[in-house]
């Protein structure tokens, strides 16, 4: 399986001689290979997470689980189920071992969220890869919760950011009393689902607008303070889950339906994009909608997670079961 995948890989480099080259940018060489994918089609992988000990944490949005994938054993199970709510979405981490997670009802097939029933959990894995699940908040004026980030992390309060595609909101929400307002409401937020905090910014994505921008947030409070900046509005490239570089110039965004990860220069002020791996009509990643990126030592990878493909199909055919890949850089 990984050598054939490694054969796919090789077979569109081709098409990565067409991306451009900036001052700066190394030639992309990257291999692509699957970590864990799931057996059976219509599995969806929302969003993924590091564990203590690098092994890897997802989130399903066609059921309500989280599971634990062993990279080096290419092995995934079932470690918490979330009750009442038939999706999850957001993921990230809070603590060792200790995740929240955005739980709700979602129609997978329009994408169209049942307004109110969106909540927040807390996840506790163990070394036994045993979990346990309890309720932080109800969130019932929450539309459709996507996103969640870690974002300030107090002596007795971890506030996480959560993001309101239906009223262009972010909320902050204490983990630890459950206490929740909206932090920032603006109509450039309008369809946000995924979220990133980097250097005093918040990176956001509005995948449905096609719209990945950034806005200045003050450290407490995770107000603005300054005007919202869109990164991307290009309608011909949907940005949806990300993860950003650790010295902040690069944004690795999975395309969703575009079946591709691309690379963008927070850098630079034009933001060129460099295509590392798949693309339209590759079945490589197919419905790629999460990135983690992962430093070791001298090297990174970046794991991404997909949905198979199943929101639109490659070639109009291709569809598969969901699954991890890492593509080492
Ligand atoms: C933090 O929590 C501990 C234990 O619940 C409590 O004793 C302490 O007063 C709290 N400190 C603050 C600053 O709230
Ligand atoms: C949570 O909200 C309640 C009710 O508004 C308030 O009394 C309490 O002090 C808040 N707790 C924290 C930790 O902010
Ligand atoms: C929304 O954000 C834009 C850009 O920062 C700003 O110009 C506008 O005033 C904001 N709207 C509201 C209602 O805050
Ligand atoms: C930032 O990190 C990325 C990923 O490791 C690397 O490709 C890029 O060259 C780095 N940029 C700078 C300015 O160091
Ligand atoms: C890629 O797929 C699209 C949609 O199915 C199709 O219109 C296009 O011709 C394909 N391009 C290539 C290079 O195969
Ligand atoms: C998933 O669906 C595709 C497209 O219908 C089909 O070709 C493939 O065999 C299915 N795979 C599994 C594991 O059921």
């Amino acid at each position: 399986m990984i050598n054939f995948l490694c054969i796919l890989g090789a077979a569109t480099l081709p098409l990565l001689t067409l991306a451009t080259n900036k001052p700066g940018y190394r030639p992309y060489d990257p291999e692509v290979y699957t970590v864990y994918q799931f057996p059976e089609n219509g599995s969806w992988i929302a969003n993924i997470a590091t564990r203590p000990n690098n092994d890897l944490v997802i989130t399903r949005t066609d059921v309500p689980e989280v599971w634990a994938i062993k990279v080096d054993e290419g092995t995934a199970e079932l470690v918490a189920t979330i009750p009442d709510a038939n999706n999850l979405i957001g993921l990230s981490a809070i603590d060792d071992d200790v995740y929240v997670v955005i739980a709700g009802n979602l129609d997978t097939a329009t994408l169209t969220p049942e307004a109110g029933s969106f909540s927040a959990w807390k996840v506790n894995l163990d070394s036994n890869n045993d979990g346990s699940a309890s309720l932080i908040a109800a969130i019932p004026e929450g539309q459709f919760l996507h996103g969640v980030e870690t974002f300030q992390k107090r002596k007795n309060s971890t506030l996480v950011l959560i993001a309101d595609a239906g009223q262009g909101a972010i909320y902050k929400l204490d983990t630890v009393s459950g206490n929740y307002s909206i932090a920032i409401k603006n109509e450039s937020l309008a369809g946000v689902n995924n979220i990133h905090a980097q250097n005093e910014y918040l990176y956001f994505t509005a995948t449905q607008n096609k719209i990945f921008g950034r806005v200045p947030v003050d450290l407490e409070e995770a107000t603005a303070t300054g005007p919202i900046e869109i990164i991307s509005d290009d309608q011909k490239f949907v940005p949806d889950g990300f993860a950003l570089s650790t010295n902040g110039s690069l944004a690795y965004m999975a395309t969703f339906i575009e079946n591709s990860v691309v690379a963008i220069d927070l850098d630079d002020e034009d933001h060129p994009k460099t295509t590392i791996q798949g693309d339209l009509n590759s079945t490589s990643i197919a419905g790629p909608t999460a990135v983690l990126y992962m430093k070791k030592g001298h090297d990174s990878t970046l794991y991404v997670t997909t949905n198979g493909g199943q929101t639109a199909p490659v070639n109009g055919e291709f569809s598969e079961p969901a699954k991890i890949v890492g593509i080492d850089l």
